[in-house]
């Protein structure tokens, strides 16, 4: 379907070029006047100065012949522009062609894409933390708007499961358990199945183990060739970094699933590493790399920088690889599984500088072809109210979990106040409306700016939070539950008051908030629009009596009116990541 600014468009330029101002410029905008006019145009002006005419000469031929199918008004007004308001009919029209469609009218993308998408970002060993939720919250919602237009997305995690923390942690067990067959050389037996620990005794080790490195020489010395043991594949290491790794897989899966993110592939950074040498040899046989104090590196400065880009480090005067060696190899190994036509990657902005460089090796070692484009989004940082980022009240950082938990406990408490749904459904729905009021917050703020986790604010069944739109769409399945007629048969009519109209005119604006969500990965468009979509609904409910409608052909187009605007919300709120329940 056309967005409706281009019907009207094109419908003035038939105006002004039966007027004889075939070149004027009709592109019609929302208005800024509501008040006066629900769109307008100043094509008027500019071709004012070509024709050496007046302006509000050339608006009113052109609003005179400007017809009658889409405006209920077009007045020219001084100096010259064009007001419209459109006709009810039309409207309604409109948005019944919206309602027949399977997606409401909004096209797919005519030529799709394959996409990579590189978000979560976890790292094995060390518990998720809320440094890890922004990422995946916006990622999950930046991939179902992809998919959504019809791409194909591969959703990757890409595991943090090969640096030195690995090594830290098999030091650390040798010194608790000796007596293990992992670190027995000369076993040559099959290694137990089960691991050696838990989830909450692996989330133990690793902090302690950090913090003694730091302190204790020898045992930071051991870590570091635990590591190198490891990455050099020690047999009883590598079942031993398995185990860690499952272990961890597992809990995270459970964290996930828990925000409703889903991955399609689990990959992380080992599974690049039999890419690191096929990688190193490109970028020598193009002779990118220098060395300098022993290490590898390539210089990625150019002329053009305002600033100073230091070189991308690929191997270090000891032999080690590192970060950036691995996301090199990563696009290797995904142009090899995927060919993908964009490669985007979500991380915190502090990671600007790395993504810069390894593009920049990337392009001069033309790992990718020139057309797939490499993207990074760099986030901004979630604070608490203190303005820094978020912690505990003891001041720790807040494991996910526990996040989770805290809200969806406050939600619970405010539910029960005056409970509607039983206490079987209280949990899932106070799950539903905690996961809505996390991920709303989030994203209805433009993701490179840094926010302030509020959970007052967030939870608030008032303003723009994710728990009012949720209680709106409620509203709505509760209007319509109470309807006595098919609601498939419902047919809209031209709106009957101002209330009506306005919510019609903010639901024939989907497309357009889609469209520019999809364009620029901006989940925040939504939730804008899903802000105003809901006020226009609630007003519209507040103001209009549906069910006691005294006419059943008005009642219908009341209930067509609000079928459609809950299947809005409801596929914006999925494209968010998150769902309604049915009572709350
Ligand atoms: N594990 C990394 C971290 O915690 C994030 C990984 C992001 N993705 C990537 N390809 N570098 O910082």
């Amino acid at each position: 379907m056309d967005q409706l600014a281009d019907l009207i468009s094109r419908q003035l330029a038939g105006a002004f070029e039966r007027a004889g101002y075939g070149d004027a410029d009709a592109r019609a905008t929302l208005s800024n006047r509501p008040d006066l006019c629900e769109y307008q145009c100043n094509g008027a002006l500019p071709a004012a100065k070509r024709y050496h005419k007046a302006p509000i000469q050339i608006a009113q031929a052109a609003a005179e012949l400007s017809g009658c199918e889409l405006f209920e008004r077009v007045e020219a007004v001084n100096p010259g522009f064009l007001n419209m308001k459109l006709s009810g009919a039309f409207l309604a029209q409109y948005l019944t062609e919206m309602a027949e469609s399977d997606r409401l009218g909004v096209p797919a993308e005519p030529t799709p894409k394959t996409i990579v998408l590189d978000y979560g970002g976890p790292n094995v060993a060390k518990p998720l933390h809320i440094g890890h939720l922004r990422s995946a919250i916006i990622g999950e919602s930046v991939k179902r708007i992809d998919r959504w237009f019809g791409n194909k997305v591969i959703g990757d995690i890409h595991l943090g499961d090969w640096g030195l923390q690995m090594g830290l942690i098999i030091a650390q067990l040798q010194d608790d358990q000796p007596d293990l067959p992992y670190f027995d050389d000369s076993f040559t037996g099959d290694y137990p199945e089960t691991a050696p620990f838990t989830i909450s005794e692996l989330e133990k080790i690793y902090p302690a183990a950090s913090a003694r490195s730091k302190e204790d020489e020898a045992f930071a010395a051991r870590a570091h060739d635990a590591t190198y043991q490891l990455q050099s594949g020690k047999r009883g290491y590598r079942a031993l970094w398995r185990h860690i790794l499952n272990v961890s897989v597992a809990d995270m899966k459970r964290n996930y699933e828990k925000l409703d993110v889903h991955f399609d592939v689990w990959l992380g950074e080992s599974d690049a590493q039999p890419y690191i040498p096929k990688m190193l040899k490109i970028v020598e046989e193009k002779h990118l790399a220098v060395r300098s104090e022993g290490a590898l590196v390539v210089p990625v400065q150019e002329d053009t920088d305002t600033k100073d880009i230091p070189p991308c480090i690929l191997v270090k005067s000891d032999g080690a690889t590192l970060y950036a060696t691995t996301d090199l190899a990563t696009i290797l190994q995904r142009e090899e599984d995927f060919h993908p036509d964009r490669i985007f990657y979500l991380t915190d902005k502090r990671q600007n500088l790395h993504f810069e460089q390894v593009f920049r090796v990337a392009r001069k070692a033309k790992l990718v072809p020139d057309t797939t484009e490499l993207q990074h989004v760099g986030f901004g940082t979630m604070n608490g109210k203190d303005g820094k980022p978020f912690k505990t009240r003891a001041g720790g950082v807040m494991r996910l979990e526990t996040l989770i938990a805290e809200i969806t406990d406050f939600i619970r408490e405010k539910i029960t106040e005056n409970q509607t749904v039983s206490d079987d459904e209280l949990e899932k729905t106070a799950g539903m409306i905690a996961l809505a009021a996390l991920k709303y917050g989030d994203l209805s703020n433009l993701a490179t700016k840094d926010y302030v986790f509020d959970l007052d604010r967030f939870a608030s069944f008032e303003g723009n939070t994710g728990p009012y739109i949720l209680y709106t769409i409620v509203r709505i399945k509760s209007i319509l539950a109470k309807y006595d007629g098919d609601v498939s048969q419902a047919k809209l009519l031209a709106p009957t008051s101002q209330e009506q109209k306005d919510l019609m005119l903010v639901l024939s604006r989907l497309q357009d908030s889609l469209l520019a969500a999809y364009r620029d990965s901006l989940p925040n468009v939504i939730c804008a629009y899903i802000y105003e979509l809901a006020g226009a609904a609630n007003k519209f409910y507040h103001d209009v009596r549906i069910i006691t409608e005294p006419d059943p052909a008005q009642k219908a187009s009341y209930v067509a009116l609000m079928t459609l605007t809950r299947r809005a919300l409801e596929t914006c709120i999925d494209l968010l990541g998150f769902s309604a329940p049915d009572k709350m």
